[in-house]
């Protein structure tokens, strides 16, 4: 069975430019610059014909593209234990009406809520054991990250397999945004 999810690819400049806050932290995984992505909706494991209907509900969200710009760096769960480390995303009215627009064509479907609050964000690290003084250092050095801005046109409904070298995403299908 597929795991699906939906996110936002990001160009290959900005994942580039990602790539190089890479270092510097014992215990961090570090996501490949290629599969650098923000998840706009998690699915999961769904069998072939739910796929389908996900695939086509998924062409009916209707939303503008916008401009996004990734600033600041953050972790979750304590300095002491946290478990990954990311890139933010300026606040984007755009992102948000997008995120809800898929939501709701989701759970019209009949999939269950995403329970949590949409925090957009993009992974840069899975973290085991790392020590809270490095994390602190690593969040500190980056608090002034900020990228220009970048116009996104689409989303991608992606497939995800777990591997033994770490995951590997397949776009499956892409989406085009409406340009004014
Ligand atoms: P993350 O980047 O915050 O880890 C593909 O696995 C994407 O789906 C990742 O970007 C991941 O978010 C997100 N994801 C994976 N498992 C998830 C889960 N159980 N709940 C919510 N999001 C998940």
């Amino acid at each position: 069975m597929p795991r699906l999810f939906v996110a936002i690819s990001l160009p290959e400049d900005v994942r580039e430019r990602l790539g190089l806050l890479s270092g510097g932290v014992p215990g961090a995984r570090w996501v490949d610059p290629e599969n650098l992505h923000l998840t706009l909706r998690f699915i999961g494991e769904v069998d072939g014909g739910w796929a389908e209907d996900i695939m086509s509900a998924l062409g009916g969200v209707s939303a503008k593209a916008f401009e996004l710009a990734l600033a600041g760096v953050g972790h979750w769960g304590t300095k002491e234990r946290a478990t990954a480390i990311w890139a933010g995303v300026e606040k984007n009215p755009g992102l948000s009406h997008l995120q809800s627009k898929i939501e709701s064509s989701l759970v019209r479907l009949g999939l269950e809520p995403e329970g949590r609050k949409f925090a957009p964000h993009v992974t840069l690290a899975r973290l085991t054991g790392s020590p809270g003084a490095r994390v602190a250092k690593f969040i500190a050095d980056h608090n002034l990250f900020r990228m220009p801005p970048f116009r996104v046109t689409g989303f991608t409904l992606f497939s995800s397999f777990l591997s033994r070298g770490g995951a590997i995403y397949t776009p499956e299908v892409e989406y085009a945004l409406l340009e004014p």
